[in-house]
C-alpha cells in the first residue's frame, strides 16, 4: 500500500536529540524542504485545503523564521498577500508587539501595524507548534490590528506539550496539522 501523505511526511522529518538543549527532541524540518518532491507534497497538502472557496483567506501571516518559509509559497499559490510576525527589533515601521514564553526561553514578536487590515481574514502559519506560545502571539498580534485569525497551521504538532489543546480551547483557534510526534 501507498503511505499516506502524513506517513510520507513523517518519514522525512529528522529528529535530533538534545538541541537546542538536553531533553529537547528536535524536531528539523528541513529535509521535507530539501527534496522538491516531498517539497511539493507538503505545500500543497496545504494549498489543497486553502483553495478552497470557504477556506481561502485574504492574507497569509508567516511566524519567524521556518514559518516564512511556508508561508510565503502557499500565500503566493492561494494569490494572496504574505506578511512576517517577526522576532523583536527587525521590522522597521511602527509595530504592535507580544512577548511569550517557548519550550526553551522567551521571545518578543512584532507585526507592522498595516500588515493587515480591520476585517481581514489571516491564515497563520509556522512549522510546528510545542506549548504554542508563538502561535497564540501571532493570534494576539493580528487581532491587535481587528483583524481575524479563521485558521492556524503547521507541519508538525507536538500534542503532549499542551499547545495545540491549549490554542483551540482557551485559544479558541482552529487548528490544521498534518504530523503528530507523541
Ligand atoms: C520554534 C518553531 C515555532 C516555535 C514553536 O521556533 O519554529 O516557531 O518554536 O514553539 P511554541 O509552540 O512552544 O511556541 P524558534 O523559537 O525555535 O525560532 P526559529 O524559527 O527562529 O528557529
Ligand atoms: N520548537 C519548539 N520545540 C521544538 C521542537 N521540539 N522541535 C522543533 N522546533 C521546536
Amino acid at each position: 500500500p501507498s503511505l499516506s501523505v502524513t506517513d510520507y511526511l513523517r518519514a522525512h522529518i529528522r529528529t535530533v536529540p538534545d538541541w537546542p538543549a538536553p531533553g529537547v527532541q528536535f524536531r528539523d524540518i528541513t529535509p521535507l524542504l530539501q527534496d522538491p518532491k516531498v517539497f511539493r507534497v507538503l505545500i500543497d497538502a496545504f494549498v489543497h485545503r486553502y483553495m478552497d472557496k470557504d477556506m481561502r483567506p485574504d492574507v497569509v501571516a508567516g511566524l519567524d523564521a521556518r514559518g516564512f518559509i511556508l508561508g510565503a509559497v502557499i500565500a503566493y499559490e492561494l494569490g494572496v498577500g504574505f506578511v512576517p510576525i517577526r522576532k523583536k527589533g527587525k521590522l522597521p515601521f511602527t509595530t504592535v508587539e507580544e512577548t511569550y514564553e517557548l519550550e526553551y526561553g522567551s521571545a518578543t514578536v512584532e507585526l507592522h501595524t498595516d500588515a493587515v487590515k480591520a476585517g481581514d481574514r489571516v491564515l497563520l502559519i509556522d512549522d510546528l507548534i510545542a506549548t504554542g506560545g508563538t502561535m497564540m502571539a501571532g493570534k494576539k498580534l493580528l487581532e491587535k490590528l481587528g483583524a481575524t485569525v479563521v485558521e492556524g497551521a503547521a507541519i508538525v504538532d507536538l500534542p503532549e506539550l499542551g499547545g495545540s489543546d491549549r490554542l483551540r480551547g482557551e485559544g479558541q483557534l482552529p487548528l490544521f496539522t498534518l504530523v503528530d510526534f507523541a
